[in-house]
Parts: structure tokens; sequence; C-alpha cells
């Protein structure tokens, strides 16, 4: 007999999401994410690598290939990402004579039209089968005092990048919905820089719809407690929320490193997931989706990220079939 479906057991709560790559719109992979999930996210298609590698030059058959297979399925999809400080192709911060750019006003005037370039090709391109774009993804260095990350991005143009990505978003896609994605959102003086900054930008009249918590944690960190307080903190901004790239990996540190995964952890794991779900279903007036960063314990970035090592941060095993971590959702008592 079949096991609940993740989205109807979420049905009165919130769309609920994985990331995937073209190994998850085939076969079993397939099949699983079709019958749990109600959202996608490409995990690396959308990126400025993936589809525009070369100026001018732009490739579309992976993220094609997999919003085709979600708008076929009936599943939503979450653009991801626009402008980042990584996965980004170097010419884009190069003059053509292969010179840096630099922040004086031709440069800048020329970063700014790629990137409104990219993003009226890239969000033209999916139109309504993308509902909701991260805009802009990691933009927050709580170690600065304006707390502004200082990528090449805001070398060369300050925040004006952000002001023209949200605006040309807007522009291409009226009906989606725009974010600023982030990590480590839990802690309290990235959180509390990351909303100042939406409320500065939102008072200016840039189009900040919503906040992404990547939820990128440890069956350790954070606490119910300090992820209640990150929710908590955007409510009086009247933006969305959404949680967008969660997975609990079994490690607490880089010295840590199993073959395959301790019983005990996954256990521990699976009450972190109930104990975190249990939270968002309570806040499910504010979070419009949860994603995972993955589908199964197959395929993790986790697993050179932060170090090599295999991790198993997900609902599903190597093999398809249901965790303990499943079960904390489902069948919380
Ligand atoms: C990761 C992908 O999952 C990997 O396949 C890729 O090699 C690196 O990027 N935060 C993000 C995501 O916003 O885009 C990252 O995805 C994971 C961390």
């Amino acid at each position: 007999t079949d096991i609940p479906a993740l989205r109807d057991v979420l049905a009165d709560d919130f769309p609920i999401g994985a990331a995937i790559s073209n190994r998850q719109i085939i076969g079993d992979q397939a099949t699983l994410l079709r019958r749990h999930f109600s959202t996608v996210t490409p995990g690396n298609a959308l990126k400025w690598d993936a589809t525009q590698p070369a100026e001018g030059t732009f490739r579309w058959a992976d993220a094609d290939a997999q919003v085709d297979f979600a708008t076929a399925n009936g599943l939503a999809v979450r653009g991801h990402t626009l402008v980042w400080h990584q996965q980004t192709p170097a010419w884009v911060f190069t003059d053509t004579d292969g010179t840096p750019l630099t922040s004086d006003p031709a440069d800048k005037a020329l970063l700014l039209d790629r990137l409104e370039t990219h993003i009226r090709t890239v969000v033209g391109r999916y139109g309504d089968a993308i509902g909701v774009w991260d805009v802009a993804n990691e933009v927050i260095d709580e170690n600065q005092a304006d707390g502004l990350r200082r990528s090449r991005w805001y070398e060369i143009t300050g925040l004006d990048y952000l002001r023209t990505a949200f605006r040309v978003a807007r522009e291409v896609a009226p009906t989606a919905k725009l974010y600023l994605n982030d990590y480590n959102t839990n802690v309290p003086a990235k959180r509390d820089k990351l909303r100042n900054l939406v409320s500065q930008l939102r008072a200016e009249g840039v189009p900040v719809d919503g906040v992404g918590h990547q939820m990128h944690v440890n069956i350790q960190w954070p606490s119910v407690a300090e992820t209640e307080a990150m929710l908590q903190a955007f409510v009086p901004l009247g933006v969305e929320q959404q949680v967008t790239e969660m997975d609990i990996s079994i490690y607490t540190n880089n010295d840590e490193s199993f073959p395959t995964p301790p019983a005990d952890r996954l256990l521990t794991q699976a009450y972190k997931y109930r104990d975190l779900f249990a939270l968002y279903r309570r806040y499910a007036d504010e979070l419009t989706s949860v994603t995972l960063w993955g589908l199964a314990d197959d395929d993790t970035w986790l697993d050179t990220f932060p170090v090599a090592r295999k991790d198993a941060p997900l609902l599903f095993d190597t093999e398809l079939q249901a965790k303990p971590a499943y079960w904390g959702i489902v069948d919380p008592t």
C-alpha cells in the first residue's frame, strides 16, 4: 500500500517543492517527484552560467526540459536565480577588450544594460510558467556594517543592480512574485540586515514581494525558536515568505564523515524535520511555499559541500525510500 503523498498531507498549509536537475524528470525519480511534490526549482539550469554562458549566446535545453516537465505535470516553478555572485560567467564583469569593469559611469551603465538584457530574455522566455523568481540571491553580508555583500555587482553599481533587476523583472513578468533569497537568515545579525534592506527597497518603490529563507541547516542547528524569530522578523514588513532550499545535514562539523548515515542521526533528523515543519504549518499564513534542495539522498549538493563526504539531508534515501524524516512530517505524533 502506498505511503501518503506529502503534497496531500500539506495541502491545507503550503505547496511543497523540490530542487531538480535533468535526473529528476525521468524514470523513478520523476514518479516520486510527481507523487509527493507540487512545485519544483531548477537547481542550476536557470543560473546565468547555464542560460547565457557567452554574451548574446543563450542555452535553453536544460531549463526548457525542466520547465516543460513541470508544466506538463501541473507543478509550479520557482525561478532560481537572476542575479548572484556565483555561477556568473566572467564576461559579465569584463569589458569586450578583457579589462575588468569598474564603478565609472560607462562601465556601470554597461553592466546594468547586460543585466537588463539577461532578465528580459530569461524571464520573458518562460512567462507565466514561472510564478516566482529569486531575482537576487545572497546579497547580504552581516560582517559589513551596512550589511551589503561586496560582490562585483555591488562594487560596480552600488544598490542599482537590485533596483534594475526587480524593476525589469516586474516589467517582463507583472504577475510573478519577486524574491530576495538568502542563507542563514535565522542568524539575528544577518536577518536584521536583510530586513533593513528589504524595507529600504520597498520604501523606494522597488518591487520586492518576498523573502526566501534557504534553510540549509543541520540536525543540531538552528533551534525552532531561532527559526520562529526568523519568520516573525519579516511579518511587520508585510512581505511574503518562502522556505526555498531546505535540507538538514546529518553533520554538525567539517571533521565528521560517515560512509552510510548512522541510525541515531537519521532519527535526530526526523525530529528536526518534524519540529520545523510543525513551525512552518503554524506560519502557513506567511509561508507561500516550502522547497527542499533535492528529491532524494542519491543526489544532494551536500555530498561535495562544504567538504566531500556522503550526506543524507532529504526525506527519501538513496534507494528513493521514505526515511524517518518523511514520517516526521507525515506522522508527527
Ligand atoms: C548549488 C547546486 O545545488 C549545486 O549543484 C551547484 O554545484 C552549486 O549550487 N545556495 C543556492 C543554490 O542558492 O543555488 C546552491 O545550489 C546551494 C546554495
